[in-house]
């Protein structure tokens, strides 16, 4: 299916290698334009085949499905460039959690949805969430949906619910990674151990503790009483995390939120409000 991407940043190309690794797409399937052009060359140089288009335009002219891979303020002008050039055929994805659905329905002819990606799906796994417009048709939806597949599972969440969606699945990766990139550091403060040996234990620890949760039946309570047994010294480990972090998560999710309704707003001052 020809699939074009607007932005070849970090989840453009993110998402562009995962399709070609999974073998979703062909590189002659892909059509793709970057602002700065170097970052779409690397690309058709990586992968040859791969159609580096002149304009965004040409982009949204060659293709079935299109990405848009850019940044919230980025949206108004690529959509004046693309906007005369969609086609109801077309299902344009936006990747980016403060443009509404309605806005882009309001502005393009074409069916439209939502997907937010994460890290994770670079290796072929984790969550893409997933949101239709009122546009999308039963075949564009199941299209869509069979992609998105090869590269992670699709899950279809309500649009009032992005942010905290995304916080878990996409900006989560993150998250864990500050957690362990100290819970390494400390141990070989602590402890002296070589980094690169506790480095490669805490990545298995994750991969192990992810299908656990995947795969075996756990949730993260029970996981966690399975492997504190009382009197125990995962337990002591615990008593202290559950007096130094408990409120930290709660405010995470007020600053990821916060944050958000600034984007939201800023974004809602450039595009039109959505339909009632
Ligand atoms: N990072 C994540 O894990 C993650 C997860 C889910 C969703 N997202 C969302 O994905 C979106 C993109 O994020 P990112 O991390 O990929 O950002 P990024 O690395 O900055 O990529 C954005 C790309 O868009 C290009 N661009 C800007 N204006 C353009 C235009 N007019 N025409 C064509 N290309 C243009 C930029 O080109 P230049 O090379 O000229 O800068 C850049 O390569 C954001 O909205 C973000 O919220 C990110």
């Amino acid at each position: 299916m020809n699939t074009g991407f607007i932005g070849t940043g970090s989840m453009g190309s993110m998402l562009i290698e995962a399709f070609l690794r999974s073998e979703a797409l062909l590189p002659q399937e892909i059509t793709a334009f970057n602002r700065t052009s170097a970052k779409a060359e690397q690309l058709a140089q990586r992968y040859p085949g791969l159609r580096i288009a002149r304009s965004n335009k040409e982009v949204v002219l060659e293709s079935e499905i299109v990405f848009l891979c850019i940044k919230p303020m980025e949206y108004k002008k690529v959509l004046d460039e693309i906007r005369d050039f969609t086609d109801p055929s077309q299902i344009v994805v936006s990747i980016t959690s403060p443009v509404m659905l309605g806005q882009l329905e309001q502005l393009l002819n074409c069916q439209i949805a939502k997907v937010i990606p994460s890290i994770t799906n670079f290796t072929l796994g984790g969550a893409l969430l997933c949101m239709f417009g009122e546009r999308v048709s039963a075949a564009g939806r199941d299209d869509l949906l069979t992609l998105l597949a090869n590269i992670g599972q699709p899950i279809e969440i309500e649009e009032k619910l992005t942010r905290v969606s995304s916080d878990i699945s996409s900006c989560g990766p993150a998250f864990l990674a500050y957690f362990l990139e100290h819970f390494i550091r400390a141990s070989v403060e602590e402890t002296g151990i070589n980094e690169q040996q506790a480095s490669a234990l805490a990545a298995q620890m994750l991969v192990g503790t992810g299908k656990l949760l995947t795969e075996g039946g756990f949730t993260p309570e029970t996981l966690r009483q399975r492997v504190s047994v009382p009197g125990g010294i995962t337990a002591e480990g615990l008593r202290l995390m559950e007096k130094e972090l408990k409120d930290m998560f709660n405010q995470l999710f007020r600053i990821t939120h916060a944050k958000y309704d600034e984007d939201v707003a800023k974004v809602a001052s450039l595009l039109p409000r959505p339909a009632e």
